[in-house]
């Protein structure tokens, strides 16, 4: 256990200091309609490398628990910034914040994680305050 915690403190001060804020991919961060113009974006972008409900073919799965543990307690906003800058891989930094943002709402949808009454923005600032966490934080209520 010793040798685990200065990298956990570590991971923690650079989730706090990027994140400035508590709000996690279970709050409702994105809209159903959201979710279907991503998963459209989906299709025409990703699909032939990340493969059907994006389970990975020729690249990895974007959904499952090996992504999850790549992007545990990482920020949408992070996780947005490695999208739009190295994807679709053979043509970067080509779709707009708000086609990425699109595409990661259809990605939450897949993750099981609830639609909501706002849209996911594309913009870094809010991006930044929302965490990805892949299971369902515990409320107390069941
Ligand atoms: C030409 C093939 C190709 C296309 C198209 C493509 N990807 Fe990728 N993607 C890859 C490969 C290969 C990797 C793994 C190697 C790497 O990280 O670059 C990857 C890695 C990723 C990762 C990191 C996964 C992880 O577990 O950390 C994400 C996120 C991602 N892609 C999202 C997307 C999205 C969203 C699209 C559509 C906008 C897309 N990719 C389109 C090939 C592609």
């Amino acid at each position: 256990m010793k040798t685990i915690f200065p990298v956990v403190s570590a991971l923690t001060l650079v989730a706090v200091t990027a994140a400035q804020g508590n709000r996690t991919v279970w709050d409702g961060v994105y809209t159903a309609d959201q979710a279907t113009r991503g998963e459209k974006l989906y299709a025409t972008h990703c699909t032939r490398c990340h493969g059907d409900n994006a389970l990975g073919s020729e690249g990895p799965a974007l959904t499952g628990p090996l992504f999850a543990a790549n992007w545990e307690g990482v920020t949408l906003n992070d996780l947005h910034d490695r999208i739009r800058q190295t994807m679709p891989a053979d043509n970067p930094s080509s779709l707009p914040r708000q086609e990425v943002s699109d595409i990661i709402a259809y990605l939450l949808r897949l993750g099981k994680m609830p639609a909501g009454t706002t849209e996911l923005a594309g913009d870094a600032g809010v991006l930044a305050q929302i965490k990805f966490v892949s299971n369902r934080p515990s409320t107390g209520t069941p």
